[in-house]
């Protein structure tokens, strides 16, 4: 698990996030081609969900691949940014309009068991508590029902994080969990049989201040609570792209992104236990 200072700060996570939705669609080509992949995925699985939720929807670009599979489930599109959820609503000429919601994924408006699948793509790493947010998505699940999703793992970013290294000691890239730790957060929770696999995507960029300003237009830049504070130096900027040159090859810098992918089930978690008048005489 995360240290406390590489935990995201969630205010400055949310309003990160509220400042990038204008822009967001431009930029996140990877945040697209990873949606896709996971929409792919959910052709494997024999589901008719009544009610779906898109858990962290940012603008929505994943609501038509959910709408379009499952013409006749409610779909929900939460997020914490108003911004993207704005965005979100008035995404597309869909035949029917999600029902949008503000809130945040660790304290969920919803009543228990009222989804059949929560799907959620690169959302979780911007979560303060992991297992939280597990809890929440387990109680509103229907027993049986999927959580499906993506997040991203520790070796994202690392060109980025290795050439920060040579220039201080200060955490300049958002930290990600492990794929064994996310699996076994969704342990903890009472998922069943959770499935985990990791991809690996690299994307190229001509030079670093091109990747800097992508990850900054995509609300994606360092919000880990030990982050430096104040403005890069421009001689800590130069050291930086300094650094960075050690990974160029064939004339371009690669940014290199580990996918987590991850599913699971969603269980009966009452405490209740039945049990018969005679049960109740024995004991
Ligand atoms: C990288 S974007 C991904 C958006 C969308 N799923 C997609 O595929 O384009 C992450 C989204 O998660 C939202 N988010 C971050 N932390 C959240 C939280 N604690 N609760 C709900 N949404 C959150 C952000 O506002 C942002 O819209």
């Amino acid at each position: 698990m995360q240290a406390a200072d590489q935990r995201p700060d969630k205010a400055l996570a949310r309003r990160s996030f509220e400042h990038a939705a204008a822009g967001y669609d431009e930029v996140a080509v990877l945040q697209q081609e990873v949606a896709q992949r996971l929409l792919q995925r959910l052709d494997l699985m024999k589901l008719q969900p009544r009610r779906v939720l898109d858990l962290g929807c940012g603008t929505g670009q994943c609501i038509p691949g959910l709408m379009s599979r499952y013409r006749a489930a409610d779909v929900v599109a939460l997020d914490i940014a108003m911004p993207m959820l704005s965005r979100a609503r008035r995404r597309g000429r869909w035949l029917r309009k999600p029902r949008c919601v503000c809130a945040d994924a660790e304290r969920l408006p919803f009543a228990d068991a009222c989804f059949d699948l929560v799907f959620s793509n690169l959302m979780l790493q911007w979560c303060t508590d992991l297992e939280r947010v597990f809890a929440e998505l387990q109680r509103v699940l229907h027993p049986g029902g999927l959580l499906l999703f993506t997040s991203f793992g520790p070796d994202t970013l690392g060109e980025l994080r290795d050439s920060w290294a040579q220039v201080d000691g200060y955490n300049h890239v958002n930290a990600f969990e492990d794929m064994h730790d996310v699996g076994d957060a969704l342990l903890k929770a009472r998922f069943a049989a959770p499935v985990m696999d990791v991809e690996r995507i690299t994307v190229t960029y001509p030079d670093v201040w091109r990747l800097m300003r992508e990850l900054k237009h995509i609300g994606a830049h360092n919000v880990t609570a030990g982050r430096p504070r104040g403005l890069t130096g421009k001689r800590h900027m130069q050291g930086l792209v300094q650094a960075y040159e050690r990974f160029r090859r064939d004339g371009v810098l690669p940014a290199s992104y580990e996918i987590v992918n991850g599913h699971a089930w969603g269980t009966e978690t009452s405490d209740t236990v039945s049990l018969s008048i005679d049960q109740l005489r024995r004991v």
